[in-house]
């Protein structure tokens, strides 16, 4: 009897926490379609995971901003005739800054990748998974998704709603055999931070991208909705939820404010 691998799809598949989850998906036989915009560094990827380990790697070039990108994904998923059994939607960037001075392009964009792109690609790959019984989808959240966090509003407020928006799935999703966890990782030492211009002042522990792609594969065993990440993570959770809001925002502002205030334009002569 032939036996089918397991297939995986992982978006940002070219570095940081994608990566990890391709090298151990990987090696633990699975199939992958890896999604993202840098040839350079998904080729490499690709080639190095397809020596290693000789499964199936295809790669697919993509701007999940563009309209449309969505369809596109799901058509080259399907393209492939393997069902799917873990979509992981881990694309995203960071904006740190004011809301005033950020740049209106960049923040459509967020809206896009984080939001609308996500939406809508589980909404097309679910049915085929409720239809099947037997599927996973992993939501790369964030920390930053569980309070409002100011000069970094745009970015919590697509997490909050990545997971708000997830866990109610998970609830629906129940008894379905369809797994939903929302991966909730904090600081990880990835190109991340420097993507968006930032440079951090006061990091007091950071995790590595293997860490958060460990924990968060071993917790699908137990189909658990909610994953942090190491004990700082189960501490952030817990502060968040005991801790009253507007002390946890003027804390988190405290470690992402930009070094110089708003200022108003120098006069002119
Ligand atoms: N690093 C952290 O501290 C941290 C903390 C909490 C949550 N997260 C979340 O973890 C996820 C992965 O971030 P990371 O830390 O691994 O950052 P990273 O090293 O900068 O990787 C980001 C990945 O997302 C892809 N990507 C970004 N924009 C894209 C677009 N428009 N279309 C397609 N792919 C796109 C990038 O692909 P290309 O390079 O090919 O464009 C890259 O593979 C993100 O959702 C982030 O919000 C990160």
């Amino acid at each position: 009897m032939s036996h089918t691998p397991p297939f995986a799809i992982i978006t940002g598949a070219s570095r940081g926490i994608g990566s990890a989850y391709a090298r151990q998906l990987a090696e633990q036989g699975y199939n992958l379609l890896l999604v993202g915009r840098d040839h350079k560094r998904l080729d490499r990827i690709t080639a190095d995971l397809q020596s290693k380990y000789g499964g199936m790697v295809e790669k697919e070039y993509l701007d999940l901003t563009d309209s449309g990108a969505a369809q596109t994904l799901y058509a080259r998923a399907m393209s492939l005739n393997h069902p799917v059994s873990i979509l992981i939607h881990n694309a995203g960037f960071g904006l740190y800054g004011t809301f005033a001075e950020t740049s209106h392009a960049k923040i459509m964009d967020m809206l896009h990748l984080h939001v609308l792109q996500i939406t809508e690609s589980t909404r097309l790959f679910l049915p085929d998974m409720v239809a099947r019984g037997q599927a996973a989808i992993i939501i790369v959240s964030s920390l930053a998704g569980l309070f409002p966090i100011p000069y970094m509003a745009e970015y919590a407020a697509t997490k909050t709603y990545l997971n708000t928006f997830f866990e109610a799935l998970a609830q629906e999703m129940d008894g379905t055999g369809v797994t939903i966890q929302v991966c909730c990782p904090g600081f990880t030492d990835t190109d991340f931070h420097k993507t968006a211009g930032y440079r951090p002042r006061h990091v007091l522990c950071s995790q590595s991208p293997h860490q958060v792609a460990t924990v968060s594969l071993n917790a699908l065993k137990s189909r658990r909705t909610m994953v942090m990440i190491g004990w700082q993570g189960h501490l952030a959770y817990w502060m968040t939820r005991v801790l009253p809001r507007r002390l946890l925002m003027s804390l988190a502002a405290r470690f992402v404010k930009p070094p110089s205030p708003l200022s108003p334009p120098p006069p002119t002569t």
